[in-house]
């Protein structure tokens, strides 16, 4: 890949159909329960959650390759999360469309992976990289990008992420980049709707 023709921006409202199609592909390898779903599906369901708000854009960053969008990134921290907007979601045009069902457990999947930051953190809310061009190292060049976002403000001293632990490919590349496992949860009841058994909070020490 040419190195002239990458470039990482903040994310518009412009990029949603491209961003939603590459959250598609992450989020569909995850939740056991939506594999019969048809790829438009879960672009609707994305949609309607609603994955990405254009008044809630802080954070929300693109990899462009020949100005394509072919990976998102998402950064969380304290500040940008006390003036965050509420988002607006329809639960009844969302529970007629997906069901009762299926709707409430993939809410409650992702609110359980949904962490709280502390003042002292910047949170990596998701990575995702088109599946045509991962292990090309774009993910690498992405969470490069979100440390030194958290390195510019000064009372951040932790980079930090989520990750389920069936993700071990993903798992290795956060333990190269210098994130350590810190946290295990393991999951009772949801794992039998979500598939997943346990995610690791991972964190990499911004002093060192
Ligand atoms: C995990 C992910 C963001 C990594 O981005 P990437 O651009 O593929 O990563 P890079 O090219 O910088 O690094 C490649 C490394 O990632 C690992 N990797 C993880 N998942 C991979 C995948 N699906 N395909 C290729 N490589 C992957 C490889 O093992 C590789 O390690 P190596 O360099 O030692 O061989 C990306 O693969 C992805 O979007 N996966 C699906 C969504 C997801 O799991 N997001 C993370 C949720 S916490």
């Amino acid at each position: 890949m040419n190195d002239e023709l990458m470039n990482v921006r903040p994310m518009i409202e412009d990029d949603f159909a491209e961003a939603v199609i590459i959250m598609m592909h992450a989020f569909r390898g995850k939740m056991v329960m939506l594999k019969s779903w048809s790829d438009k599906k879960i672009i609707d369901l994305l949609f309607y959650l609603p994955t990405f708000d254009k008044n809630n854009l802080d954070g929300n960053y693109v990899f462009t390759y020949e100005e394509k969008v072919v990976g998102i990134l998402n950064l969380k921290w304290d500040e940008q999360q006390k003036i965050k907007k509420p988002p607006k979601f329809n639960i009844f045009g969302a529970i007629k469309r997906f069901g009762i069902f299926k709707l409430l457990f993939t809410i409650l999947s992702l609110t359980i992976l949904e962490t709280k930051v502390t003042k002292d953190e910047m949170l990596v809310d998701y990575i995702a990289i088109h599946p045509d061009f991962r292990g090309k190292g774009i993910g690498s060049k992405l969470l490069d990008f979100g440390e030194n976002q958290a390195r510019k403000n000064k009372e951040i001293t932790k980079y930090s992420l989520m990750v389920i632990g069936q993700n071990i490919r993903a798992i290795k590349l956060y333990e190269k980049l210098g994130f350590n496992i810190v946290k295990t949860t393991k999951l009772f009841f949801l794992r039998i709707f979500s598939g997943i058994k346990v995610y690791h909070y991972m964190v990499k020490d911004l002093h060192k």
